[in-house]
């Protein structure tokens, strides 16, 4: 047992906040400010060990964080829905409650926040989170519009020497990530040359749901609303993201759902940042909703390992059965089509197909167990350990901002109906006015994504 000082010490750190720490600090060296290398505060000899936490968004897809914080410490919960917030007490009856994230993101001791609210919101979230210091796992996509994704980014780069950020790309963290990437790196495919990616779902909606009464008292929707232009409240947007992620200015259908999780595959193997071209085709485009059968082709440059490559994202009923003789799999996959060999891969799993039958695949051979990538381990769990020491994680907001700006650009092409060139340095399409007037969105009058 300890002497009773000692006791006493440790749990006075165990509770000190960040700021408290901060203005004992500064206190201390007598200076109204004092810079700290990143990680100080929440490495081996941080204050306190446990995270303070926001959730923010705390129904729905909110609750699969809710065993990811348990040992840290939840101090605030957001909602604008009153039973979503009552039903996360019952977990964490300590926390603060909140109903706007404004007000959540001011709570004085926060050094972390879960964003899991609607597609429209994540940008805004993630950037005032990232503007208090505070570490960020936004749930996926990161950002509605390619502005979006370029803001977030930027000021993530900025503040990396201090924040762990992670997009909720959890799917990142099966192990057949890596074994895609390496056959891929070990020239499974040989020269690598077009990479195709699909996914299935598909909707039938054609407008914004019309008026339909006053929205319940224990949902705050004008909050739900937030920096959309406003709609008038139907129940038929409520009760999670397959009910409102096919409206513009809710999400951006499967491109900013599924198309996050199963872009990342490929995402994870071509070492890719930013297209030069953006081509798309689906259905007609509609003012209202996004479009549910959709083929949109991007032109990358060559990097250290590969030459220019293109990549393909299918959606709906335009994804194919077959590409160059190879089948794609139901559902969701991605081919990597090469000069040898297509790789065709779940996220859990993969199959090469030889091009030359005769040759077979004995121009490849798999890696040896030991010399395999690391595995990530849990996924969320990478974030809160990465909060509290290297800030490094797998899917943070550059990673992640670069393969949601790519999507968004895509959709830039097929609102215009227009090959755009994109010079991705300055986020500029330098061959329509048009197609850059749709990178950014306008929000409704009071709301700021630099707050
Ligand atoms: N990573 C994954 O596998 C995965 C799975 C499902 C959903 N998601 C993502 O999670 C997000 C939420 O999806 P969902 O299906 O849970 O949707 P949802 O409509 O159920 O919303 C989740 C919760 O957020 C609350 N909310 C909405 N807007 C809010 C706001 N402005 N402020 C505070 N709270 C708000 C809702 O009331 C609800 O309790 C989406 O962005 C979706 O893409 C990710």
């Amino acid at each position: 047992m300890k002497p009773l000082n000692q006791q006493k010490a440790t749990k006075s750190r165990h509770f000190l906040s960040r700021r408290q720490f901060l203005q004992s600090a500064a206190a201390a060296t007598g200076a109204g400010l004092i810079i700290l290398p990143g990680g100080v505060l929440r490495g081996a000899d941080a204050p306190s060990k446990k995270l303070t936490v926001a959730l923010i968004g705390v129904g729905g897809r909110g609750r699969a964080h809710f065993g990811a914080v348990k040992n840290e410490n939840v101090v605030a919960l957001c909602d604008v829905s009153d039973k979503a917030l009552a039903s996360a007490a019952q977990v964490f009856p300590d926390a603060k409650h909140y109903v706007d994230w404004r007000k959540c993101l001011d709570h004085k001791e926060v050094d972390a926040v879960i964003c899991c609210t609607t597609d429209h919101t994540h940008a805004f979230v993630s950037n005032w989170a990232i503007n208090r210091g505070m570490h960020v796992y936004c749930e996926k996509p990161l950002a509605n519009c390619v502005a979006e994704a370029r803001l977030v980014r930027a000021n993530y780069l900025k503040n990396r020497h201090k924040i762990a950020t992670q997009v909720g790309m959890q799917r990142h963290e099966f192990t057949n990530f890596n074994r895609v990437r390496e056959a891929v790196l070990d020239g499974a495919v040989g020269t690598l040359q077009h990479v195709h990616v699909w996914g299935d779902r598909q909707h039938n909606k054609t407008a914004y749901l019309p008026a339909a009464g006053e929205p319940p008292t224990d949902l705050h929707y004008d909050l739900w609303i937030g920096p959309a232009p406003w709609h008038p409240y139907n129940p038929g947007y409520i009760g999670g993201c397959l009910k409102w992620n096919m409206y513009w200015d809710f999400g951006n259908w499967q491109v900013g759902d599924m198309g996050s999780h199963t872009m990342d595959l490929a995402w994870n193997a071509i070492d890719a940042t930013l297209p030069l071209t953006a081509t798309a085709h689906g259905d007609p485009v509609n003012p209202d909703v996004a479009p549910s059968a959709l083929t949109m082709t991007f032109e990358h440059p060559a990097n250290a390992w590969r030459p220019a490559i293109k990549v393909t994202w299918y959606q709906g009923t335009h994804k194919p059965t077959s590409i160059s003789g190879i089948p794609t799999k139901p559902g969701h996959g991605a081919l990597f089509l090469g000069d040898k060999a297509g790789l065709v891969a779940g996220f859990r799993e993969l199959e090469l197909f030889p091009l030359d039958e005769k040759k077979g695949m004995a121009h490849y051979t798999p890696r040896p167990e030991a010399k395999q990538l690391p595995k990530l381990g849990n996924f969320q769990e990478q974030w809160i350990n990465a909060c509290k020491g290297d800030l490094k994680t797998a899917c943070d907001f550059e990673y992640s901002g670069n393969m949601i700006e790519q999507l968004l650009l895509g959709l830039v092409a097929f609102r215009t109906g227009k090959k755009i060139e994109y010079d991705g340095n300055a986020g500029r399409v330098t061959n329509s006015a048009e197609a850059n007037a749709l990178l950014s969105r306008k929000y409704r009058e009071g709301w700021t994504l630099n707050g």
